[in-house]
């Protein structure tokens, strides 16, 4: 049984609860590297002192020596370290590669018996380190001894959590092999190993790639640990990537070299003048205080400092997780090492496994960070959704409209949305033109159609994008007549290209619109409800009974649309925040009416009908059908076995999590069985 839990995503990073034997911790989160005898800090003080959750130690080093041996023999590695919250151990894997230790040195099985014996709460395998100078035959190599030892490892667990390293070196085939056997043993938490020589040479695009390959294949409900990550630097983007748990060495390993860990960078002290920190110990010193210490005090203030920066960091982590805003602070960090940003780029531009892990119905704005912007996951989602769902393919005109896409378009443009209310999707389409991609008109309230922050100048490298956006929308489309309003605003240098190809015609104000014949029967809200239902589930309106009774109540003050009704019932409503329609339970029944696809729907055990029923959430145990291709975020129907309503509301996890994991929320119900 999983030990995990998932409470919110953003990109491949999770927000999570792991429970041990001795605790349950937030993920995120770094566990500080102790040592067994000499410790500078002691594990309770990081705790009280610095905020973190639990510490690593290595078994290795407490096995070979007499005194640390005796000491967790007889009480254990909790009394050995004198602490009683989560503890992780290693095996003398990174000893083996690190100081060349002859095979043979560590027995494979005994250390991990070992572990066990201790009480560790999470005991690591004697994997193969493979450096990455050696060629890819020994890595082949070593990674089937890592596998194989993996195999005779797990029945050896007993009530130890277990963890099985991915190896594989920098070969993302030989990761992806690693992790698919990996998956099939029954192991807790997969650690990525290998990689400690790749952070110090900064070579982080192989590392992005690395991660990638190796979470393909992996049980979503095992923690990720990132072996030997432990610059703040990295901890974003490692987060988003999908890294669960991480180890850090690097404080006190840097501090013995006079340098400074930040979230932006390393600093040493020689080369400082002020401290750019707010933590308790640069808050209370100086630099010419620090450099006045004999070496372990100075070597103390830095440790700790390190610590700070790197808690400070992860709490950032977690928080900008919940905030879906973990793209920005990456990026923030990523100028902080050129190799970093190039990190960035690679992750970026290999986006589709970031994009299906993202979750849908996020609200929070988009900050333009760059041009990595435009293929953020939710952008990627949004207009390859446009492409694929947009029900309108043929009209008589089509007006494209530039628009940088940070302001509600109707407020800029309320004469062109009014010309086209007055229409029907025959007779005349609006498209916005934004940096990001077309836009249309119908669906233009749905996040994050318009609550992208762009600057006013565009660059090249971003209107590349924008251009073959454009075009993959106009391929889609069949029309007569074709206009392009010109306006001053970056996205207005996308169109000469666009109406040469196209044959559109340049306007500079809108009268040969306000020409084109008026259809008295044309409802503009209906047009917005059949694009909205199939962009949001693939639903064609058509099926919908009694659509000439349906009612709609706009907003007053916006003029958007808030409820569909029908016989005075409200079926759906549109939540300003997301653009995004959430059913009620009779507009869950009309959506079975319509032949709701398999996606959306998520079906619990009978016996727990009555919870959701009730109100509850539907929790991911009793889960027993959700479509691997279901995303987080949709609104979902959830039903019992046999396919009966019982309520409405948000899939927190994707369909294949919401089948893998026995701990924490699939749907978060919003209305349930009257
Ligand atoms: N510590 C740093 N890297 C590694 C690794 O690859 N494997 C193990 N077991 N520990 C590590
Ligand atoms: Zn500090």
């Amino acid at each position: 049984m999983s030990h995990f839990e998932i409470r919110a995503k953003d990109g491949l990073a999770r927000l999570g609860r792991f429970t041990t034997a001795h605790g349950t911790v937030k993920t995120p989160l770094l566990m500080p590297v102790v040592h067994p005898g000499k410790s500078a800090i002691t594990p309770r003080d990081l705790i009280d002192k610095f905020g973190f959750q639990m510490v690593i130690t290595n078994s290795y080093i407490i096995r070979s020596h007499d005194r640390f041996r005796a000491k967790a023999i007889e009480s254990g590695v909790h009394g050995l370290l004198d602490f009683d919250g989560p503890i992780m151990t290693d095996s003398g894997t990174f000893q083996m590669y690190f100081h060349g230790l002859a095979e043979g040195e560590i027995d494979p099985l005994e250390i991990v018996e070992f572990q066990k014996s201790i009480g560790s709460d999470i005991g690591t395998i004697l994997d193969v380190f493979s450096d990455p100078k050696v060629g890819r035959t020994k890595v082949e190599q070593d990674v089937a001894v890592s596998l194989e030892r993996a195999r005779l490892s797990v029945p050896e667990k007993g009530e130890m959590m277990l963890a099985g390293t991915i190896q594989g070196g920098i070969y993302e085939d030989l990761r992806e092999s690693s992790a698919k056997e990996l998956a099939l043993m029954d192991f807790d938490v997969h650690p990525i190993g290998g990689v400690v020589p790749l952070m110090e040479q900064y070579r982080y695009s192989e590392i992005v790639r690395i991660v990638l390959a190796s979470k393909k294949h992996l049980p979503p409900d095992r923690p990720v640990h990132l072996f030997g990550c432990g610059h703040p630097m990295l901890f974003a983007q490692a987060a988003l990537l999908g890294c669960d748990l991480f180890d850090s060495a690097s404080y006190a390993k840097f501090a013995e070299s006079g340098r400074m860990l930040f979230p932006t960078g390393t600093m040493h002290l020689d080369q400082l003048e002020e401290l750019p920190c707010e933590c308790p110990i640069c808050s209370t010193t100086d630099v010419k205080e620090l450099l006045k210490l004999d070496k372990p005090d100075r070597d103390l203030s830095l440790m700790s400092h390190n610590l700070h920066a790197s808690a400070a960091e992860m709490r950032r982590v977690r928080q900008a997780i919940r905030d879906g805003k973990l793209f920005e602070l990456a990026a923030a960090r990523s100028v902080g090492h050129p190799t970093l940003l190039e990190a960035f780029s690679t992750m970026m531009r290999n986006s589709e496994q970031i994009v299906q892990s993202d979750p849908l119905g996020k609200s929070a704005s988009i900050m333009y960070t760059g041009p990595e912007t435009l293929h953020r996951p939710e952008m990627v989602t949004f207009h390859s959704r446009v492409i694929e769902r947009y029900p309108y393919h043929t009209t008589e005109t089509v007006l494209l409209v530039p628009h940088l896409g940070d302001r509600p378009f109707a407020d800029t443009l309320p004469k062109a949305v009014e010309e086209i209310r007055k229409r029907s999707n025959e007779r005349l389409l609006l498209i916005f033109v934004t940096p990001s991609g077309a836009i249309p008109w119908e669906l233009e309230h749905v996040h994050p159609a318009q609550q992208c922050i762009f600057p006013q100048h565009f660059g090249e490298i971003e209107l590349v994008v924008t251009l073959q956006r454009i075009h993959e929308m106009l391929d889609n489309l069949t029309f007569k007549h074709g206009f392009w309003l010109t306006r001053d605003t970056a996205t207005d240098k996308v169109g000469p290209d666009i109406q040469r190809q196209y044959g559109l015609e340049r306007i500079e104000n809108l009268e040969r619109i306000e020409e084109i014949p008026i259809d008295d029967n044309a409802s503009w809200e209906k047009r917005k409800l059949h694009a909205l239902l199939a962009y949001q589930w693939d639903i064609d309106f058509s099926k919908m009974q009694d659509s000439q009774k349906l009612q709609f109540v706009t907003s007053r003050s916006t003029g958007k649309i808030r409820y569909v009704k029908r016989n005075d019932k409200i079926l759906f409503t549109l939540v300003p925040t997301t653009g995004l329609f959430t059913p009620t339970y009779e507009g869950g029944l009309e959506l079975i009416q319509m032949n709701l696809d398999a996606r959306y729907r998520v079906a619990i055990k009978n016996e727990v009908s009555e919870f959701v029923v009730k109100g509850k959430s539907a929790l991911a145990k009793f889960v027993t059908h959700a479509d691997p291709l279901l995303r987080a975020g949709e609104e979902v129907i959830v039903t019992d076995e046999q396919g009966s309503l019982l309520g409405v509301g948000r899939a927190l996890l994707n369909g294949s999590e919401m089948r893998a994991f026995s701990r924490g929320v699939a749907v978060t119900t919003r209305h349930s069985k009257p």
